[in-house]
């Protein structure tokens, strides 16, 4: 058995209770199957095996120390967009040479410290930042790689606040200005471009627009590679979507069927980033219920997480499942799942069906292992969550909660 399953009314994670899980680390508690992550990045490997490839993990996704160990040891590359993801994505045992750095705002330190532990390159964004990156090249003497994320002006059919490849998003530089800024960049000190990125946005569903991307950043890389750009590489970004309903995900395989046609003869590594596929289906987030009202006709379920845990419902009214750890077959009623913290808009779900359930009774948010814990924060003075990672058929605390002392530690 691998994931998360019924074994009869109980959903288990890997053979191992929920149940056990909550009363040993409390709740919320965000629990993680390493197996299905091992799983998940052995599917794109599966997918891309006949061409040469490189699967970066997007650390924003999930940055625990310990899932990025996993994914470090199975042969992961990481793609990192801060200082500080770099050097987790270091501790964890990245090797430096797999590791691109994306972002629309590198800070200088940021890129000097890209340079110094020597990343395999920048995936830089605007021609400002060439300059900057090309000046702290050279100030070190050394020759940086450097791919340009370009925006193909492409809808991904996704929430509009995940859409990135569209006209008017803040990234990338617009794909048919891409060849002139190489060409300026390529004059410049200190700096070697080496391919071309493209990221059109998260949890797509429908791949034809990501079929489309990869035609349009082939074509412009076979362009530069006629005129002579020293290409190395080719990176089509993230984005493959999690079925938040349940059904069968999208799967790294039809992302290969839409993208592999597209760069058929080029002499590219290409470079993948995905982060919600490989860890949002292997985590959950356990939570307990408070109490259970009614207002105005409204059943409201108050549980013990809230938006500072799981934020995505909230801010993107993103759906996950909820459904009770242990069924009693009681009867299915339309409710609002809220949490503790003082706003309006601090729910899980609204208008779900869930089984009638009571003070006491423990739920699991499926799904929730990518821009879950990530996202949390301490609003109301509320202690971010334990994690805990089932492996080996038992548990293991990868986080422990916050505590009061956490909380104030930093205030001068
Ligand atoms: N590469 C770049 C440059 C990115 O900006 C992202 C995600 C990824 C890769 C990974 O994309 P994925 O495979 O996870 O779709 N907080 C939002 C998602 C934000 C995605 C930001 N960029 C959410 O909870 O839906």
């Amino acid at each position: 058995m691998s994931g998360f399953e019924r074994d009869g009314a109980e959903l288990r994670c890997d053979g191992v209770s929920l149940g056990e899980a909550a009363d040993r680390f409390g709740t919320p508690l965000y629990l993680y199957s390493r197996a299905l992550l091992v799983e998940g990045y052995r599917g794109y490997e599966r997918a891309f095996a006949a061409v040469p490839h490189r699967i970066c993990y997007a650390l924003k996704a999930n940055g625990n120390g310990h899932l990025l160990r996993v994914l470090a040891g199975l042969g992961a590359g990481a793609d990192i967009v801060s200082g500080f993801e770099l050097l987790a994505a270091l501790r964890a045992g990245f090797p430096p040479e797999r590791i691109v750095f994306a972002g629309v705002g590198k800070t200088g330190d940021e890129i000097d410290l890209g340079i110094e532990r020597g990343i395999f390159d920048f995936n830089a964004e605007s021609e400002e930042e060439i300059a900057r990156i090309s000046a702290a090249a050279v100030r070190r003497g050394r020759t940086v790689k450097l791919s340009l994320r370009v925006n193909p002006d492409i809808d991904p059919r996704s929430h509009p606040y995940v859409s990135t490849g569209v006209r008017e998003s803040k990234f990338g530089v617009d794909i048919r200005l891409a060849r002139e800024i190489l060409r300026r960049a390529r004059g410049r000190p200190g700096i070697s471009v080496a391919g071309v990125q493209c990221h059109i946005g998260s949890q797509i569903t429908d791949l034809a627009p990501l079929g489309e991307a990869a035609r349009e950043v082939a074509a412009l890389s076979r362009d530069l590679l006629a005129e002579g750009f020293p290409l190395e590489m080719i990176d089509l970004g993230g984005g493959l979507g999690v079925d938040y309903e349940g059904g069968r995900l999208p799967e790294p395989e039809r992302l290969a069927e839409q993208v592999l046609p597209a760069l058929s003869g080029l002499p590219l590594t290409l470079y993948l980033e995905p982060g919600r596929s490989l860890v949002g289906p292997a985590g959950a987030l356990l939570t307990r219920v408070l109490y259970v009202k009614e207002n105005q006709g409204r059943r409201f379920v108050i549980v013990d997480a809230a938006m500072n845990d799981l934020l995505r419902p909230s801010l993107y009214r993103a759906y996950h499942r909820i459904e009770p750890v242990v069924g009693r077959g009681r009867d299915r009623v339309r409710v609002d799942v809220v949490g503790p913290v003082c706003e309006t808009g601090d729910f899980l779900a609204r208008d779900h069906e869930l089984e009638a359930v009571e003070a006491g009774d423990l739920l699991a948010v499926r799904d929730a292992g990518a821009y879950g814990f990530v996202m949390a924060s301490n609003y109301n003075q509320r202690p971010r969550a334990a994690e805990v990672l089932v492996e080996d058929g038992g548990l293991r605390l990868i986080r422990r909660r916050e505590t009061f002392e956490d909380l104030v530690r930093g205030e001068a």
